[in-house]
């Protein structure tokens, strides 16, 4: 049951950002992968799509998810969300559903489509959207981090989205080109196995650097978001909240403190 109570419609109408945190923090950490700062960042990005009745997509869905369901709520429109865990989609859809869909009266089915499959898939991936005839102006692409599959995901958006639109990235300082060998080593380490050694052609730029260049090739217009999160990061509470086991994903290299500034990167392209 996730029908916490935090106030009224009005109440929340007032103070989004702060429902939006309320709301994350009722999360588990296995479904509540990026800071609360970053959260919000995503939810401010949207600000421009406010009453549109516009389309969103993320792929690797989590809190950030609860960040476009809310907008959705309250400002309208309609979000996709793709990510092989089709747990995560029920129980989030709960979540959504119970803590923000009751009291702002809005259905979590006619706003959210949870696609429970691989996001580049060409049938019932992000190419699914023009046969679906919808023409996304939002993406956050956080699902599989590797510069290949995230290069395909934002490719695969650029060619249905809306003329003007938003992509934004977590773990944009991320280097992995191919093989996620943080993520491989976490899960060798749970097994009682040594690490194994990334090899050195897994090695690209910072995710941020390798997509800025991809969106410059493909737009006329690349423009850089002064967002929030690399304002509000360090006063982040998540950080502290979630101490230990980030102390364990930084030995894997999963997360890199002195990297984290740019762990969110937003572009408005055209
Ligand atoms: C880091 S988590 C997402 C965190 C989430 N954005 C949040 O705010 O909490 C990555 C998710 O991507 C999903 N995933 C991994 N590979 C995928 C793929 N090829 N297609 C879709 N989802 C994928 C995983 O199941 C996982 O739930």
């Amino acid at each position: 049951m996730y029908d916490f109570n935090f106030g009224s419609q009005e109440d929340i109408r007032r103070s989004p950002e702060e429902f939006l945190i309320f709301v994350k923090r009722l999360l588990p950490r296995w479904a509540n992968g990026i800071p609360d700062s970053e959260c919000v960042a995503i939810f401010r990005a949207l600000e421009p799509y406010r009453d549109s009745g516009s389309s969103l997509v993320e792929t690797g869905s989590g809190a950030s998810s609860l960040a476009l369901f809310l907008h959705c709520a309250l400002y309208g429109g309609t979000m996709y969300s793709w990510d092989t865990n089709a747990s995560k989609g029920a129980y989030l859809r709960s979540v959504a559903s119970d803590a923000i869909g009751r009291v702002l009266g809005v259905d979590v089915h006619k706003i959210w489509r949870f696609v429970a499959f691989d996001s580049t898939n060409p049938h019932v991936g992000l190419p699914v959207m023009r046969e679906l005839n919808i023409t996304p102006v939002f993406g956050f692409f956080d699902s599989w981090h590797t510069l290949e599959h995230l290069t395909l995901e934002i490719s695969q958006f650029t060619e249905i989205c809306a003329s003007r639109a938003t992509i934004a990235i977590d773990d944009a300082y991320y280097t992995k080109r191919y093989e996620n060998y943080s993520y491989i080593n976490m899960l060798r380490a749970k097994l009682g196995l040594g690490s194994v050694q990334e090899p050195v052609d897994n090695v690209c730029q910072p995710y941020y650097v390798e997509i800025e260049n991809l969106l410059k090739s493909t737009f006329s217009r690349v423009e850089k978001i002064e967002d929030s999160y690399k304002q509000d990061f360090q006063s982040d509470l998540f950080f502290e909240y979630f101490e230990s086991d980030r102390y364990f994903m930084n030995q894997l290299g999963m997360e890199q403190k002195n990297a984290l500034a740019h762990r969110f990167d937003a572009w408005r392209v055209s």
